[in-house]
């Protein structure tokens, strides 16, 4: 993997050289970088034919602190803020017990909670790139669907409300780079578009 060959140059060839990595398996999304033009997991990603080149950079449009490591404090405010978390105005219907949920309920969940938080997606994103101060992005907005559809949560409506805004959420124009670059294979437009339904349902 690519992440392997970095490995090697920084043991055995420039000590010096700073990226990020933790699980080596797809787990941690620390090791997010573009390979050789497309945003992905260097532990994921094969290393091409023997012989050939890659080029390996940081991930697109973002502010580079070292090497390949990027400043990742926007994308985290931004995932901060749509609230991830449950949020409840009611007490479990059982005292000090969980809330439960049916399956079917469960598995709108699908799709989302896979998410790794890696950056691929929204560092892939044309109008992320234009408007990475005031446009969520697709990893955010996936998350503030993923609480949006979560059928324990009771903050539907004030979600929504939140991040109702030309520029919040209505820079997204389904190009749908997010997909492509997504290395769990998620779909983050898709999810989008279903708040984009709720919210126009919803006023
Ligand atoms: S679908 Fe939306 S979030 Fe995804 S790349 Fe396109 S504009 Fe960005
Ligand atoms: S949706 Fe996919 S690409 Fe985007 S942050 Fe999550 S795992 Fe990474
Ligand atoms: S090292 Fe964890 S996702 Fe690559």
């Amino acid at each position: 993997m690519v992440l392997d060959a970095l490995i090697k140059i920084k043991n055995e060839i420039d000590p010096t050289l700073t990226f990020r990595r933790s699980c080596r398996e797809g787990i941690c999304g620390s090791c997010a970088m573009n390979i050789d033009g497309c945003n992905g997991l260097a532990c994921l990603t094969k290393i091409p034919e023997a012989g050939s080149a890659s080029t390996v950079t940081p991930l697109p449009h973002m502010f580079v602190i070292k090497d390949l490591v990027v400043d990742m404090t926007n994308f985290y405010n931004q995932y901060k803020s749509i609230e991830p978390w449950l949020k409840r105005k009611s007490p479990p219907p059982v005292k000090g017990k969980e809330i439960p949920q049916s399956k079917k309920d469960r598995a709108k969940l699908d799709g989302m909670y896979e998410c790794i938080l890696c950056a691929c997606c929204s560092t892939s994103c044309p109008s992320y790139w234009w408007n990475p101060e005031s446009y969520l992005g697709p990893a955010a907005l996936l998350h503030a669907n993923r609480w949006i559809m979560d059928s324990r949560d009771e903050y539907q409506g004030e979600r929504l409300d939140a991040i109702n805004d030309e520029f919040k959420l209505y820079r997204c124009h389904t190009i749908l780079n997010c997909a492509r670059a997504c290395p769990k294979g998620l779909n983050p437009g898709q999810k989008i578009q279903n708040i984009k339904r709720l919210e126009a349902s919803s006023h």
